[in-house]
């Protein structure tokens, strides 16, 4: 089997396999599971880094199992299940240049491929209770759906826009770390299903446009936190659900990036707007740590064999999915 690569922009293809060589440091990871990002979709359309060189493989979520280990390995051995990290020398701390540049799927060759090779230190063990598939979705979906909610404590009530991957782990972790959690959605039908997730309120972003409205006849008071992943298209909106002190915790840009913007309800109401990166490896153990505890189960809206990969990226342009898209890997 060969890895899939953006060979142009627009254009995925199959490459050759080789098998890279590993140093002292490094573990061989057979890839048994990828997930897609929204990430993944800009990447390949070339919106993400039109200066990325190419042939690149896609994608950073993914999920597998170690085959070889360096001999300076001390972390892993032969048939440990793990997920790669989003940054691959972010382990732990603050962000910097250097920590949040090595990122899975652009700049750096991601995980729709037979094997990678990393560091042993950029790497996290599975949680037991979940299959291939589901810890695939792990990486940076999960770690930034935690990053942006994990401040807030029991009882907060935030809002979450929409039900992709991000959105459904954060109302999946929210709801564990008892929060009350308004979703937003264009579909009836997810809402439905998002109810059945845990989702307290439902509101359709489409069908009001001024969707603030109902989050303050939701919460009178303004809510505590909105996990945006509209971007700037839904900054408006999002700032006006907010109560004195709330935060944005800003993720996305599915309803555009730039926008002119009233920064006043900003200063005048002593907001917070703070940009996410999805995180380090410490935030992945700790959020994995919620998920074992919850036995929280990943959403998964498909499966797909390794050969149809391009379809993943078909049902995520469409919009109908609910979740996360995963491909299942090539051995
Ligand atoms: N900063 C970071 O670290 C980071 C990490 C991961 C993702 N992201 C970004 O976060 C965003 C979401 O990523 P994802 O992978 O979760 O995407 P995704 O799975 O493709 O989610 C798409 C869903 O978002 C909802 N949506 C679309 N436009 C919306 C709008 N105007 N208002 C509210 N909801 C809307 C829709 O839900 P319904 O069908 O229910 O309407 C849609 O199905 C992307 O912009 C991505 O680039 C950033």
């Amino acid at each position: 089997m060969k890895p899939w690569q953006i060979l142009e922009w627009g254009k995925l293809g199959q490459g050759e396999f080789s098998s890279l060589p590993l140093s002292a440091t490094q573990v061989r990871v057979k890839v048994r599971a990828i997930s897609l990002n929204y990430r993944d979709h800009l990447m390949l359309r070339g919106h993400y880094n039109p200066k990325q060189p190419l042939p690149l493989v896609p994608c950073s979520d993914g999920a597998g199992e170690v085959v070889e280990v360096g001999h300076e390995v001390t972390l892993w051995k032969v048939g440990d299940r793990v997920c790669p990290i989003f940054s691959q020398s972010w382990i732990g701390g603050p962000p910097s240049k250097e920590r949040i540049s090595q990122t899975l799927g652009g700049p750096l060759d991601g995980t729709l491929r037979p094997e990678m090779v990393v560091n042993e230190t950029g790497l996290v063990a599975v949680p037991v209770h979940l299959d291939w598939e589901e810890a695939a979705c792990l990486p940076c979906a999960a770690v930034t759906a935690w990053n942006a909610i994990c401040d807030q404590p029991a009882g907060s009530r935030i809002v979450v826009q929409g039900t992709g991957g991000v959105s459904l782990f954060a109302l999946q972790l929210a709801k564990a770390a008892g929060m009350e959690v308004l979703l937003t959605s264009s579909s009836q039908e997810k809402m439905a299903r998002a109810r059945a997730l845990g989702a307290d309120h439902c509101l359709n972003y489409r069908e009001n446009p001024e969707w603030s409205r109902a989050v303050r006849a939701w919460a009178r008071d303004g809510v505590d936190c909105v996990v945006e992943v509209g971007g700037a298209g839904t900054l408006e909106q999002s700032l006006r659900c907010l109560k004195p002190g709330g935060k944005i915790a800003m993720i996305g840009i599915l309803a555009g990036a730039s926008s002119p913007i009233n920064v006043l309800p900003i200063l005048m109401q002593q907001l917070r707007v703070q940009g996410v990166l999805v995180g380090n490896r410490d935030d992945f153990e700790a959020m994995k740590r919620v998920l074992e505890r919850a036995q929280i189960r990943p959403v998964v809206d498909q499966r797909l064999p390794y050969e149809q990969a391009p379809q993943a990226w078909e049902r995520l342009a469409s919009g109908q999915h609910f979740g996360k898209i995963a491909i299942s890997g090539c051995w």
